[in-house]
C-alpha cells in the first residue's frame, strides 16, 4: 500500500491501513537509531521546519532528531523568538516561510485547526504537532507502535485511559486510532473531565479507577491540562491525586503483564506515583524512543517519495 496524502493533520481521516503502514515504516526506521552512525541519506536536500507556538520537549526534539537522522536540513522556530511577538499573523508567518521553499512544516498551536489552515495555504506538507485539545496524531501513532511492540498486537487489547480526557488531544487521537482495531477502551477520571462524546465513540466510561484498571493490558495516564483550564474542573489537586492518581496497588487489579504509558510531561505525585512511573511495568521512556522512529516514518512518507 502506498501513502498518497500531502499532510498529516489528524488520526481522523486515516484508515486502519494508513496507520499500519506508518507503524510498519517506523519499525524499519527504528534500527537506524541503534547504529553507531545514526544517519541515512533518505531526506538529503529536504528542508524541515518546526513551528511551535506552545512549549514542547519530546515532540519538537524528536522531530528534529528524526529529520537529522535522515539527513534533512532542520530549522526550529519558537513563537517567543519569532515575529509573532511583533504581531505577525499565523497566515503571514506561513506565507513567508513558504517563500523559503520548505518541504515539511510541523506546527504546534493552541488553536484547534491551525495545522489545517496552514495545509490549505501551503504547498509544503504540514504535520500537526498538537493543536489545542483537538489532535496530536504522531503521539497516538507512537503510542500504538509501543503497544504493538510490547504486546505483539493491538487487536484484542483492553486499554484504560485515565485523567483529563476532556482537554487531551492525546486521548482524542488515541481513541480515534484505537477504534480502527478490535480494542476495548475504558476512560476514567472525574465526571467533569470525561466528555459526553466518549460513549458516542463506543468508549466505556468508568468513574471508579479500581474498576477502570481491572483486566487492563495497557493503562495510559494523562496529566491535568492546566494550560487549557483543566484545574478549574476539580475541587483540588490533593483530592484528584487521591481519587485518580495511579498507585502501585492499582496494578494488582490489571493484567499481570500490564504496561503503563504516559505521553509526558508527567506531574509526579499527581496523576502517577514515582513507584509506578519508574517501575517495571512502565514503558514511558520506550514511548519517547519510539517517537523518533514514528516521526522518521511520517517524514519519510510525506517527503521521501520523490527523490
Ligand atoms: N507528549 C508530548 O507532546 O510532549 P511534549 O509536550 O514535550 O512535546
Amino acid at each position: 500500500m502506498n501513502w498518497d496524502k500531502k499532510d498529516l493533520l489528524g488520526i481522523k481521516g486515516l484508515s486502519r491501513e494508513d496507520i499500519i503502514l506508518i507503524l510498519d515504516t517506523a519499525e524499519s526506521f527504528k534500527e537506524v537509531s541503534q547504529r553507531e552512525i545514526k544517519k541515512v541519506p533518505t531526506l538529503r536536500g529536504k528542508t524541515i521546519i518546526t513551528l511551535f507556538y506552545e512549549p514542547s520537549t519530546r515532540t519538537r526534539t524528536s522531530f528534529e532528531i528524526a529529520a537529522k537522522r535522515m539527513s534533512a536540513d532542520t530549522i526550529n522556530i519558537s513563537a517567543s523568538t519569532s515575529s509573532y511577538v511583533k504581531g505577525e499573523t499565523l497566515k503571514d508567518t506561513a506565507k513567508n516561510l513558504e517563500s523559503m521553499m520548505p518541504d515539511v512544516i510541523i506546527i504546534r498551536h493552541s488553536m484547534p485547526g491551525a495545522p489545517h489552515m496552514l495545509a490549505r495555504i501551503m504547498d509544503a506538507s504540514v504535520i500537526n504537532g498538537g493543536d489545542g485539545a483537538h489532535e496530536h496524531p504522531t503521539q497516538a501513532l507512537l503510542d500504538l507502535f509501543t503497544m504493538r511492540e510490547k504486546k505483539g498486537k493491538i487487536d484484542g487489547l483492553n486499554i484504560t485511559i485515565i485523567g483529563d480526557i476532556a482537554h487531551s488531544r492525546v486521548a482524542r487521537s488515541n481513541i480515534f486510532a484505537l477504534k480502527h482495531f478490535e480494542t476495548k477502551i475504558t476512560c476514567s477520571g472525574p465526571p467533569t473531565m470525561l466528555p459526553p462524546y466518549l460513549e458516542d465513540l463506543g468508549v466505556k466510561v468508568e468513574y471508579n479507577i479500581e474498576k477502570a484498571v481491572k483486566n487492563a493490558d495497557v493503562i495510559m495516564m494523562l496529566r491535568i491540562q492546566k494550560e487549557r483550564g483543566g484545574i478549574s474542573y476539580i475541587p483540588s489537586i490533593k483530592e484528584y491525586s487521591t481519587l485518580y492518581g495511579l498507585k502501585a496497588s492499582h496494578l494488582e487489579k490489571a493484567k499481570k503483564d500490564v504496561i503503563i504509558m504516559h505521553p509526558g510531561p508527567m506531574n509526579r505525585g499527581v496523576e502517577i506515583t514515582d513507584e509506578v512511573a519508574d517501575g517495571p511495568c512502565s514503558v514511558i521512556l520506550d514511548q519517547v524512543e519510539n517517537g523518533v522512529a514514528v516521526r522518521m516514518a511520517t517524514l519519510f512518507l510525506l517527503a521521501g517519495g520523490d527523490g
